[in-house]
Formats: structure tokens, sequence, C-alpha cells
């Protein structure tokens, strides 16, 4: 499929058919956050991938009950490990954040590339989820995604978005 296709046609999908997911695409899937880039190639992610059915409603509970992303057969937990050094100015903590963030935009993309559904959600309880799935101290939750073959097509051309003209400007702000 080609790339800017694969881009214009994801969509947050929040309907899921129960059909699994062949392993070796969802190593390709995973592959694609694997191989992403990082600050410093510091690579601060682990993803948790949550089969187990009642693991999976307890983490839509904790999304504020998004009863959603129980539905898909597979939901994907994108975990940062705090950075406590500054390099260069660049960002400090949060740079954890931007890190994980790019590999789950890879994740989320290569999923579509393969026919998957996803949906980024970022309203979670983040100590809820850390102790459902014992996750330690020194890590944080930043992103969770059901991955699942959408019940409905759901691929389709984007929402309303703003104008080209409205978010880039040239030589100055
Ligand atoms: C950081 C972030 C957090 C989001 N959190 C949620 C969420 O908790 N629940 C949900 O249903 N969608 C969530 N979304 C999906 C957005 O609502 C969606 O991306 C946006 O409306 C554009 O629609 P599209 O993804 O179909 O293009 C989130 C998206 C992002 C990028």
């Amino acid at each position: 499929m080609d790339f800017y296709e694969v881009i214009r046609t994801r969509r947050s999908i929040r309907s899921y058919k129960p059909d699994p997911i062949p392993d070796h695409v969802l190593r390709r899937i995973l592959e694609a956050a694997r191989i992403a880039p990082s600050g410093s190639n510091r690579q601060p992610w682990k993803f948790i991938i949550v089969k187990d059915e009642k693991i999976k409603e307890r983490l839509a509970d904790a999304c504020g009950h998004q009863s959603f992303i129980a539905e898909a057969p597979i939901v994907i937990v994108a975990c940062g490990y705090n950075i406590h050094y500054n390099r260069g100015g660049y960002m400090g903590e949060m740079s954890m954040l931007v890190d994980v963030s790019i590999a789950f935009t890879h994740l989320i993309l290569a999923a579509r590339a393969e026919g998957l559904g996803t949906c980024w959600i970022g309203l979670f309880d983040n100590e809820k989820v850390k102790e459902i799935l014992k996750i330690p101290n020194e890590v944080n939750v930043v992103a969770i995604t059901p991955l699942g073959y959408p019940r409905n097509e759901g691929f389709s051309e984007p929402g309303p978005r703003k104008s080209l003209d409205e978010i880039i400007s040239v030589d100055h702000f």
C-alpha cells in the first residue's frame, strides 16, 4: 500500500471483529515500532501485548470505561522509562514522551498498512494501568491502543483538519 494512502486513510477505529491477528503480521507491526528513531538512540520504550480477556476488560475500565478497547483481540500498551538526565538541554524528562510517541506512531501506521485498526487512547488512569500490568515504578504508560480488524470498513478519508495556511508559516511564527 502506498505510504501516503496509509497516512491518509488511518482512522481511529472504535469497533472491532474478534478475528485473531496472525503472528507474522503482529511481528511486522512491532518491528515497525522497534526501529523508530529516538533521542540519543535511547529507545526508552516497552510495549505490552495484552491478549487475556479479563485483563483487556480491566484495561478498558481504566481507560474511562471505553469498552470498545476490550473488543479487539489485542490491546497494546506503550510504556516509557523515565529519563533522569537532560542531554544538551533537549526537553529533559519530556523527551521520553516524544520518543515513545514516535514509535507508537510507527506502530499505528504499520497496523493500517496491514489492514488493522487502532485507536490512540490517551484517556487512561496511569496508576490503575500500572497496577493491572505490574509495571515498575520508574516506568509510565504513554499510550494504549486496541489492535484488530475493523468491524465496519472503517478506513476513510480524514475528518476536518486545519488548512495548511493555518498551520504553516515561513521564516517567522
Ligand atoms: C494523544 C491522543 C489521545 C487520544 N485519546 C483518545 C481516547 O482516549 N479515546 C478515543 O476514542 N480516541 C482518542 N484519540 C483519537 C482522536 O480522537 C482522533 O485521533 C481524532 O479525533 C482524529 O480522528 P482520526 O484518528 O480518525 O483521524 C486520541 C488521539 C490522540 C492522538
